[in-house]
């Protein structure tokens, strides 16, 4: 397997990241087959795509022509068999489960052509942990994405125990052939490189306020002033998803036994109030009046 043997993608799973990944691809001049088990969830993903592609095009940053092949080359299946078929790369990017995950796995080690690399999204489960999943699982590794994916530029590339190089030199090849930078992630580890530091960040920014040293919108400020990030770290959080946050923190601390993952209850008090961030008009930051 080299990168010219890919020459069909599909995508499994059409939330917010699987829906921007197989844009991105495509993007990149592949054919993709995009699954979900929701009709509905395929169609949101088509018409949000094209939207954030058209206002490239207003703004004179896409081809039309492009756009519009960009938008076809994405094709939307709810039977997983036909969206695997042909396809030598599959991204599965389903909910963040241990047991929905292996579950695709298993389906995937039986529908997949036998030298299809099968690369998970997961930003908190290494490939190891479906590696019994996978009769061949040389073919299996972590290819990590971050959120937007049509926008944000890093891909992780996370080598497993049991990824063959040439996987790994495949899937580093193909990321910069859809116009993204990757990183090669040698070993397994928890958070890989950029959310192990991210979160780790967005911790103390949590400590510092729950402390009563700095409002939540001054360490905003700070961040975004003093470190240049576009969001500081409360805002950011609202753009992950305060249940999202929660959980990486949550698998950090259950699989490292480290403290510094335990969620705080600056966090863990609006999830529970179901104060998701910005999908749900209100996390730590109020959007409904914005
Ligand atoms: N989806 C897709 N595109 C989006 C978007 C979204 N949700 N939000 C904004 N964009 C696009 C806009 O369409 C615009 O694109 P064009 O310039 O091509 O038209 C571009 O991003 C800039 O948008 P705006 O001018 O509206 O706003 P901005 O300049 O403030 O940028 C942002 C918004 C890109 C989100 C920027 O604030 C940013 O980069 N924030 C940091 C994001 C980040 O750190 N992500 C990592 C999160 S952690 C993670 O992803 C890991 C994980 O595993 C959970």
């Amino acid at each position: 397997m080299t990168v010219d043997d890919i020459r069909k993608v599909c995508v499994v799973g059409a939330g917010t990241m699987g829906a921007q990944i197989a844009q991105q691809v495509a993007l990149g001049g592949y054919p993709v087959a995009l699954f979900s088990r929701s009709q509905h969830r395929l169609d949101t993903a088509v018409q949000s795509n094209a939207k954030l592609l058209g206002r490239r095009v207003e703004k004179g940053k896409l081809d039309a022509a492009e756009c519009e092949a960009a938008l076809a080359r994405v094709t939307t299946h709810t039977d997983l068999e036909a969206a695997v078929r042909d396809a030598d790369l599959i991204i599965e990017s389903v909910a963040e489960d241990r047991e929905t995950k292996r579950q695709i796995c298993e389906q995937l080690d039986a529908l997949a052509a036998p030298g299809a690399i099968i690369a998970s999204n997961s930003s908190t489960m290494a490939s190891s942990f479906f590696a019994d999943c996978i009769a061949h699982d040389d073919r299996l590794l972590n290819v990590h994405f971050f959120n937007p994916a049509l926008v944000m530029q890093l891909v992780e590339v996370v080598r497993g125990p049991h990824t063959s190089d040439e996987v790994v030199d495949a899937s580093l090849e193909f990321v910069r052939r859809i116009g993204r930078t990757p990183v090669l992630v040698e070993k397994e580890t928890y958070g890989f490189i950029a959310n192990r530091i991210l979160f780790i960040a967005m911790q103390e920014a949590f400590r510092l306020v729950e402390d009563g040293y700095v409002s939540m919108e001054d360490a905003d400020l700070a961040v975004k002033n003093g470190l240049n990030w576009p969001m500081g770290p409360f805002e950011l959080a609202d753009l992950v998803g305060l249940d999202v946050t929660e959980d990486i923190l949550s698998q950090g601390h259950a699989q490292t036994g480290e403290d510094r993952w335990k969620p705080t209850a600056i966090l863990t008090g609006h999830t529970q109030r179901g104060e998701l961030g910005r999908k749900s008009g209100k996390g730590f930051y109020e959007y409904a009046a914005k």
